[in-house]
């Protein structure tokens, strides 16, 4: 956990924990995750929260953005990733459209991600019609994390994966739109792909820790998609880091495993 308490004793991070994270104690360390297996070893390094992204739409599912995601979709995975975790905290990204048209029917929706899916609790790219619609889901019960700056189910509206907040008007409104999120009982925020001092303003503004990607070393954790930190994506943002090549080894062990199948050493 917040790897803040790991060293001295094993706590599963729960809610309430991830939203009283120390301002300078260790930062939060957040990477998506789609499926068992790698949920299984994210939760075993000591990750202290994994984020069931929509980000599978352009990883494990192969879309062009994370536009066609479904509900459905994002229940299963989301099943997958609970039955491979034992003690990080597993969020779950409410899809494009599934949230913020009608009020009750995204609540049933985050609710299903608990109810049907295991989440601990949702990520919902914030806006403006979010603001009511979270205070409504942390009302019930349902715990909410917010998402601004960079917000890719809007790509069609900014016509690009563009750094958000680089003019004051802008940054303004980023730092708004999270105040407001904050004061609808958000317990954490994701800041993706802005100025980093524009990350740090909003940082030292909000009580709720921010998590960044793309947003500088200022912000209270930090969040990469999982294909890039290991070497699987095509490609990957500017601002990711591959940490591993594990393309190579899968490449590698298909290659091996197919010549000796041809080669009939394969099986003895
Ligand atoms: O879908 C996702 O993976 C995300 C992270 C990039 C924050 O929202």
């Amino acid at each position: 956990m917040f790897n803040v308490m790991a060293a001295s004793c094993e706590i599963m991070p729960t809610v309430p924990e991830i939203a009283a994270h120390e301002r300078n104690g260790p930062p939060i360390t957040m990477l998506t995750a789609y499926n068992k297996p790698i949920a299984e070893i994210a939760d075993s390094i000591g990750i202290d929260i994994i984020l069931v992204g929509d980000s599978v739409g352009n990883t494990a599912l192969g879309y062009e953005t994370t536009l066609p995601v479904t509900i459905e979709e994002m229940i299963s995975h989301t099943a997958a990733v609970v039955r491979g975790v034992k003690e990080a905290l597993v969020v779950t990204d409410l899809p494009f459209l599934s949230v913020g048209v009608e009020e009750s029917v995204s609540v049933m929706n985050a609710g299903k991600m608990l109810k049907m899916g295991g989440s601990d609790a949702v990520k919902i790219e914030s806006g403006p019609h979010t603001v009511d619609i979270t205070k409504r889901m942390v009302d019930i019960g349902i715990p909410v994390m917010a998402h601004v700056g960079l917000v890719p189910q809007r790509i069609r509206q900014m016509g690009g994966y563009y750094q958000q907040g680089t003019d004051e008007n802008s940054a303004q409104k980023i730092m708004e739109l999270a105040i407001e999120h904050e004061n609808a009982g958000a317990f954490a925020i994701v800041l993706e792909h802005m100025p980093s001092d524009i990350a740090k303003k909003i940082t030292q503004k909000l009580e709720i820790p921010t998590i960044g990607i793309g947003a500088g070393p200022h912000t209270r954790g930090q969040v990469l998609v999982v294909d890039d930190v290991i070497g699987l994506s095509g490609s990957m943002p500017p601002f990711a880091r591959k940490f591993g090549n594990v393309k190579v080894e899968i490449s590698n062990a298909i290659k091996k495993y197919r010549e000796e199948v041809i080669s009939g050493d394969f099986p003895p």
